[in-house]
């Protein structure tokens, strides 16, 4: 399998390079995304470095002024009506040397320091060009990095936890999680936005696939009272979440500093990055995990409540290398559940909502449906915390998953039948990670 498995992924990556940035999927998604990019970075580094650095350079290119780095960045050269809420909709001002509508105005996980150090680490052991480059773009991209972690840490923090908030369901990449369903009751769901904009998404993909009508019209909402407000923060949110995944990547981003900053010769920051991962880890436990239950969950700002619902983002946590012992427990208990049975039940990686949850949907989207990053991410954690034989049958899972289905962005988590867009770059990007298996984190506790 693996050789054609490694054929087919570089194939996709090399159909849906742009020329300066990487399409997650050419009908579907025909711009830049920001997460994306991070998890696409992490398997363009064994085929083309270059390119991953390139996409990395393009997405950071159009960071905002106060440290945010856009959700999407939008190609100049795709028409308006190919994608909505296209440029035209976000009306993002000029800003820096971006021309107006270059870009949105919300934000994704900040994944990418975790992708340029792998990416790095990839390249420094590929001779001399490759090391010389490398060096080059992690010195371009530090400061931008943490100017990314100031603006979440400082201007999201808008409960005062300490942790960063997300203002819009697709600033956690899970769009229509469950996690979000009792903050979303809050939101206005205002139907006569779908008649004045249609949606595009459903042009080219299943309706039963994407999220519905409803979601989409407190989607457009929440875009367009941010857009009225200037994207400002000190803004009333209408939805307010602190996410337990979106969270703890924020949390390794801190780590992967560290190691960039300790590459870079400068060891007090590295040690500052280091406490601050460790605060953010403090700040998920205390707030983002339930004591009765002992799983993490989302977390209402507006009303402190904890979201009831058990998502794969919840399993998340693991990453993080300080956890407790028996919160370690904990988490992996709850994977290894008939919720989200690892694979040793099913032969499948971890879907994204609970089997056993009466609204579990396999169709539709983040629902139900098994994402290839949320299990990327899961493995990690289990490698940080030496369960090395769990993380071993989830690799399997995943590449035999994608083998036997496709690139597809998303997979019906009893069939395995692909879902949603074919030839999806992050999926193809990271079946070549878990090929070549080099994720164990530098950070990862001994086995
Ligand atoms: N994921 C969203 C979409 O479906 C927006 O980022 O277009």
């Amino acid at each position: 399998m693996s050789a054609e498995l490694w054929n087919s992924a570089a194939h996709v990556l090399d159909d849906n390079w742009s020329g300066d940035h990487m399409v997650p999927s050419r009908r579907l998604y025909p711009h830049q995304w920001s997460w994306d990019t991070a998890f696409i970075a992490v398997g363009l580094a064994y085929v083309n470095p270059s390119r991953a650095w390139r996409d990395l350079r393009s997405l950071f290119e159009a960071q905002w002024p106060d440290g945010r780095v856009p959700h999407i960045v939008f190609d100049p050269a795709t028409p308006e009506n190919n994608y909505f809420p296209g440029p035209a909709f976000w009306d993002v001002p000029a800003y820096g040397r971006r021309p107006a509508h270059g870009s949105t105005g919300i934000v994704q996980p900040p994944l990418h320091a975790v992708a340029a150090w792998e990416v790095y680490r990839h390249a420094s052991a590929h001779g001399a060009t490759c090391a010389h480059e490398a060096r080059i773009e992690l010195e371009w991209l530090y400061p931008r990095l943490v100017a990314q972690q100031e603006y979440l840490l400082v201007s999201r923090n808008l409960s005062g936890s300490g942790l960063a908030a997300i203002v819009h369901p697709w600033e956690s990449g899970l769009d229509n999680s469950p996690a979000w369903d009792a903050a979303m009751a809050n939101v206005p769901a205002d139907m006569s936005l779908l008649a004045t904009h249609r949606r595009r998404d459903l042009e080219v993909a299943d309706a039963t696939h994407r999220p519905t009508d409803v979601d989409y019209a407190r989607y457009i909402g929440l875009v367009i009272s941010y857009r009225d407000e200037g994207y400002s923060d000190s803004a009333r949110h209408a939805f307010a979440v602190e996410c337990p995944s979106f969270n703890t990547i924020l949390a390794s981003a801190e780590l992967a500093l560290a190691q960039i900053a300790g590459e870079l010769g400068m060891p007090a920051e590295a040690d500052a990055h280091r406490e601050r991962a460790h605060r953010i880890t403090t700040a998920i436990v205390k707030h983002l995990r339930n004591p009765a239950t002992g799983t993490f969950h989302a977390r209402d700002v507006r009303t402190g409540t904890l979201s009831p619902e058990h998502c794969v983002s919840g399993l998340i946590p693991l990453m993080l290398p300080d956890l407790d012992p028996e919160h370690v427990e904990a988490i992996v208990a709850e994977a290894r559940s008939p919720r989200f049975g690892l694979p040793e039940q099913t032969e499948l990686p971890v879907p994204s909502y609970d089997r056993t949850a009466p609204g579990f949907d396999t169709l539709r989207y983040w629902r139900g449906p098994i994402w290839i990053n949320m299990n990327w991410l899961l493995r990690r954690g289990l490698l940080v915390h030496g369960r090395m034989d769990e993380a071993e049958d989830l690799r399997t899972a995943m590449m035999r998953l994608v083998h036997r289905n496709g690139h597809f962005e998303y997979f019906h988590p009893i069939s395995g039948k692909g879902l949603g867009a074919p030839a999806f770059s992050w999926t193809a990007a990271l079946a070549l990670d878990l090929l070549a298996d080099r994720s164990v984190p530098a950070y990862a506790r001994a086995a």
